[in-house]
């Protein structure tokens, strides 16, 4: 028995944000901005928090899947902007949406959340703990950018992915994760419970900090590895991979992938350019893409990729 994909749905918030409007707050222009990373707009809620987009995604996925919220065993948000330190906003979304029979629990794993979600996922599927789960990746990064900083405040957006795991005989073929606490500092954002009782320092807002050559660096190293090698340990030809579907952070990492794993930019779908770096949420958001459009049929095998602070990165082969 294996996890498989039974429905997808995605939410992101309505208030568009353009690179020319950026450049009214930042000093920067959408010339720059668009051809270092490939975005042009991005979503900001400013009404909404994580566990609202959260569990819009949630409603969309389950009415995709046809599973109703009594029915999951489990819902696992991934997402490194909750609303709160606690409760956690796989909570929050179990009451939003009545998943009353769900255990329910955050992970933080930043961009690679929604992959190291699905991992937890299988881990419980194959030791026949659970048989019906809901993942979820879910942003509003806007809260935690420095917008006075060009260099991170341009790449990133809001928005939430889920996606309704079953317990059932194909989908997820193998799977990894990885990690390297050492490089940490390369990409941060230090949380509020950094108060100090014998100085008396008060915890304050962090804000995301990012060397972002040595993501560059990290990401076109480890991302082609790790699919190399989940390709080469399941004796899978290229040639029978349909689709890469990576994190989307920049279009020049997604470009420098293919090249490196020689295939060709047509079997990388990428979205984004509407929506920018939406952290954990861009797999399952360019999923759902895919699925609206019809681009993926039953028995497609595909791979997902993610990467992200910690630094961590995970991809998964799988059957659609
Ligand atoms: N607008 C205009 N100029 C900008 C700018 C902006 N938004 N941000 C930075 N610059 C400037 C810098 O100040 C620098 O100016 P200088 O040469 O006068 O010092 C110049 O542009 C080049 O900066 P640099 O950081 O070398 O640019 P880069 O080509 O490495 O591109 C990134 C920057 C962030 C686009 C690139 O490093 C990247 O994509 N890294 C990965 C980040 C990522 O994906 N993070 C999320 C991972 S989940």
């Amino acid at each position: 028995m294996t996890a498989r994909i039974a429905g997808i749905g995605a939410y992101v918030p309505e208030t568009i944000v353009t690179n020319d409007d950026l450049a009214k707050i930042v000093e920067t222009s959408d010339e720059w901005i668009s051809s270092r990373t490939g975005i042009r707009e991005r979503r900001i809620s400013t009404k909404e928090g994580t566990s609202d987009l959260a569990a819009e995604a949630a409603r969309r996925a389950l009415e995709a899947a046809g599973v109703k919220p009594e029915e999951l065993d489990l819902i696992i948000l991934g997402t490194s902007s909750p609303d709160c330190n606690y409760p956690s906003g796989a909570c929050e979304v179990q009451a939003k949406i009545g998943a009353v029979n769900a255990a329910a629990f955050d992970i933080s794993a930043a961009c690679s959340g929604f992959i190291f979600a699905m991992n937890i996922v299988q881990g419980f599927f194959k030791s026949g703990i659970y048989q019906t789960a809901l993942i979820i990746g879910a942003e509003t990064l806007s809260k935690v950018v420095d917008w006075d900083d060009r260099s991170t405040c341009v790449l990133f957006g809001d928005g939430a992915g889920a996606a309704v795991l079953k317990n059932e005989e194909s989908g997820i073929i193998d799977m990894l994760m990885g990690s390297d606490g050492t490089k940490g500092e390369a990409l941060k954002c230090t949380s509020r419970s950094l108060g100090n009782f014998l100085t008396g320092e008060r915890p304050e807002l962090g804000f995301m900090t990012m060397d972002g050559q040595e993501v560059f660096r990290f990401a076109v190293k480890r991302v082609p590895e790790s699919i190399e090698s989940l390709i080469k340990r399941n004796q899978t030809a290229k040639e029978d991979i349909r689709y890469y579907i990576l994190h989307q952070a920049n279009e020049r990492i997604v470009e420098a992938v293919a090249r490196r794993l020689k295939e060709p930019m047509d079997k990388f779908p990428m979205i984004i350019e509407k929506y920018g770096n939406t952290s954990t949420a861009s797999i399952p958001l360019l999923l759902d893409d895919m699925v609206k459009k019809g681009m993926l049929k039953a028995g497609d095998k595909i791979i997902l990729s993610g990467f992200g602070a910690g630094m961590t990165w995970g991809a998964v082969l799988l059957e659609w």
